[in-house]
């Protein structure tokens, strides 16, 4: 088994008990949730802990938190008033499968459920469980992952600097990569956080860089998702750099982010193992 499936396989499991209910809503939310995700997020958190030396299977339901705001993102994201996608991890969209109500109300009942998992966990101290959800909210919320969007949609078809570029990509992906190193080192008595987040930010703007490269080398098939770059005219790196540049960018900060991962006293093997696996990605 590969070491990203290691820690994924259990993040499905706990992802398939976690919704329970038979109405139109719950069928939504697990229709969203129990599909072909890649699980980067809550994988990064646990395998942290367990570089850590922590009991990592005792976290997932704070694992989980963390996929039901990107599943959310997603859902929201692919609606005909953002990006207007039809296709995602290999499925019709939320909302074409169901309808656009019950997508955005999936979305807005996932985020919500996020928070509930991280306050109902039986493990966790009153006091770490707020700083997890301080970490989780501000990277998610209106200084983290949703104006990332806003300024996406805002800069649709616009010429952009680099730095305007990089603070869309900071804002919209790397914040929600950032949430689950720091909600590790959080766990982990808060040792390395602000080596975490700059290794999250760093692998963040990697992964969407490499996402908006892949967007173009690759296919709808393998990427198991609409690419609607070009339709929407998304600033991008590869529309300001080309191609050739925007992958030296990738390659550049993933080994900013092993340099990075080197200088901690952690399993290094364990995190490298994902970051390589990460940097391998083909959708
Ligand atoms: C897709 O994220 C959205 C971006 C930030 C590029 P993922 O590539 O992690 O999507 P899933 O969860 O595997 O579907
Ligand atoms: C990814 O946005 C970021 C979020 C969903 C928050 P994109 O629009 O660039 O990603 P894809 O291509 O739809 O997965
Ligand atoms: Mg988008
Ligand atoms: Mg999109």
């Amino acid at each position: 088994m590969d070491i990203m499936s290691y820690y994924s396989a259990e993040v499905n499991k706990a992802l398939a008990d976690s919704v329970q209910g038979e109405n139109r809503l719950h069928e939504a939310m697990r229709y969203a949730l129990l599909s072909g995700g890649k699980r980067i997020r809550p994988v990064l958190m646990l395998a942290v802990l367990d570089a850590y030396g922590y009991p990592w299977k005792q976290y997932i339901s704070v694992a989980l938190s963390i996929e039901y705001i990107h599943t959310y993102s997603l859902i929201h994201d692919d609606l005909p008033a953002m990006d207007d996608d039809a296709l995602r991890r290999g499925k019709p969209t939320t909302h074409i499968a169901f309808d656009e109500a019950t997508a955005i109300l999936a979305g807005d009942a996932l985020l919500t459920d996020a928070f509930s998992l991280i306050s109902e966990d039986t493990v966790l101290s009153a006091h770490e469980k707020v700083q997890l959800i301080q970490i989780l909210a501000t990277r998610a919320g209106s200084k983290g992952m949703v104006y990332g969007q806003v300024l996406d949609l805002h800069y649709e078809g616009a010429s952009v600097t680099q730095a305007v570029l990089e603070s869309i990509h900071h804002h919209k992906t790397a914040k929600l990569i950032e949430a689950p190193l720091m909600m590790a080192s959080v766990i982990a008595n808060e040792r390395d956080i602000k080596v975490w987040e700059s290794i999250g930010k760093t692998l963040g703007l990697a992964f969407q860089i490499q996402d908006d490269v892949l967007e173009v080398i690759s296919d709808e098939k393998m990427m198991g998702k609409s690419l609607s770059d070009v339709r929407n005219e998304k600033s991008t790196y590869v529309r300001l750099l080309g191609i050739k540049e925007a992958r030296l960018k990738v390659d550049e900060m993933f080994s900013k982010v092993k340099s990075l991962v080197r200088g901690l006293d952690v399993n290094v093997d364990v995190i490298d193992g994902i970051v390589e696996s990460v940097k391998k990605r083909l959708n």
